[in-house]
C-alpha cells in the first residue's frame, strides 16, 4: 500500500476523525504487536481526547509472546483497556466485542436508568496503515472487498454496520500516520512493513535488523540461517551477507555476492513471518 503524507493531509485527517468521533462510543485503536509503540499515531490522545478506547495489538501470531504480554500490561498500567489478537482467527473478534461491551457497561446502564432508549454501542476502528483495519472491518461485515485506501483521514460516505444487536461499527476506519520523523519509529515501521515505500535505505535497515536480532533473537538467526553474528568482528556485515547467500544458494552477480537479493529474501521472510516471532521494541523505548 502506498501512503502520501504531508502536513496539510495530517491536519485534515485529524479534523475528519475528530468530527466522526463525536458520534461514537468507543475507539478501537489497532497497533501492530511487533512494534506496539512505533505503530501508534503520535497525536492520538489529542485526536480522540477522553473517548473510551480499546488498544488492540494485532498480529500477535507474528510477535514475541513475552513482549506482547509486557506491552499489554504497559498500556493497562496507563489506564487503557488493551488486548492482543490474531485477526486471521475469527474467534478473536468476539473477545474484542466483549471487551468493548465491558468498557461501556456502566455508560449504557446509566443511559437506560435515565430513561433513554436501549441502543447499540457504536465503535470506530483507527490506526496507521497495515495494522489490520480492513481485515477487522471486512471480517465483521462478512465481506471480502478491501474498502480502505491508506490515505490519512476517513472516507466521507461512511456507513454503519450492525455486527450484533448491541454493537455497531463504522464501515471505514480512521487512517492515521506514524511519527516518521523519529528514527527509532521510522525504522520499526519499515521492519513491520507498515509503509511499503522505502523510507530508509534497505541496506541500512538490513544491518539494523541483523544487529537487533543478534542481540535479542540469536536463537532465531541460528535456527533460520545457521548464523552466529559476532558484532565485534569488523567484517560481520559482509560475512553475514555471504553466509546467507551461500546458504540460500543465491547466485553471485559478476563474481560477487548479490546483496540486493539477500536483502530481498531476508525482508520477505521478516514480512511473512516465516523467520519467527519477533518484536522490535520493548516498553523501555517509550520516551514521552
Ligand atoms: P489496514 O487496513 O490497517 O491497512 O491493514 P489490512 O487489514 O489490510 O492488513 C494488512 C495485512 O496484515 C494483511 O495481509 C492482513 O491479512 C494482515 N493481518 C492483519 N491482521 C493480522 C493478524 O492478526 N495476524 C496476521 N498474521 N496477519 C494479519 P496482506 O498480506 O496484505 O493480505 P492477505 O494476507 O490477507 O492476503
Amino acid at each position: 500500500a502506498q501512503i502520501q503524507w504531508f502536513p496539510g493531509h495530517m491536519a485534515k485527517a485529524k479534523r475528519e476523525i475528530s468530527e466522526k468521533i463525536k458520534v461514537i462510543d468507543i475507539v478501537i485503536e489497532l497497533v501492530d504487536a511487533r512494534a506496539p509503540y512505533s505503530s501508534k499515531n503520535p497525536m492520538i490522545n489529542d485526536i480522540i481526547k477522553n473517548k473510551p478506547r480499546l488498544i488492540v495489538l494485532t498480529k500477535k501470531d507474528m510477535a514475541d509472546e513475552n513482549l506482547t504480554k509486557q506491552w499489554v500490561q504497559y498500556y493497562e498500567s496507563l489506564g487503557y483497556q488493551a488486548m492482543s489478537v490474531n485477526l486471521k482467527n475469527f474467534n478473536e473478534y468476539q473477545k474484542i466485542i466483549d471487551k468493548c461491551r465491558h468498557v461501556l457497561k456502566e455508560k449504557m446502564e446509566k443511559e437506560l436508568a435515565r430513561g433513554l432508549k436501549p441502543r447499540a454501542i457504536r465503535a470506530m476502528v483507527l490506526g496507521i496503515p497495515n495494522v489490520g483495519k480492513s481485515t477487522f472491518i471486512n471480517r465483521l461485515a462478512n465481506r471480502k472487498a478491501t474498502i480502505t485506501g491508506n490515505k490519512p483521514g476517513v472516507t466521507k460516505a461512511q456507513q454503519i454496520i450492525r455486527v450484533a444487536k448491541d454493537f455497531e461499527l463504522f464501515d471505514t476506519p480512521g487512517v492515521l500516520w506514524p511519527k516518521f520523523e523519529d528514527e527509532h519509529i521510522a525504522k520499526n515501521i519499515a521492519m513491520i512493513g507498515s509503509i511499503k515505500q522505502n523510507i530508509l535505505p534497505l541496506d541500512d535497515l538490513f544491518i539494523e535488523a541483523m544487529t537487533y536480532l543478534s542481540q535479542n533473537y540469536s536463537s532465531i538467526l541460528k535456527e533460520r540461517y545457521q548464523l552466529e553474528i559476532d558484532l565485534e568482528d569488523p567484517d560481520w556485515v559482509l560475512k553475514t551477507f555471504d553466509h546467507i547467500a551461500q546458504l540460500r544458494k543465491i547466485k553471485p552477480l559478476k563474481g560477487e555476492t548479490d546483496y540486493d537479493r539477500v536483502i530481498e529474501l531476508f525482508f520477505s521472510e521478516i514480512n511473512d513471518g516465516s523467520i519467527g516471532r519477533i518484536t522490535w521494541e520493548d516498553t523501555s523505548c517509550v520516551k514521552d
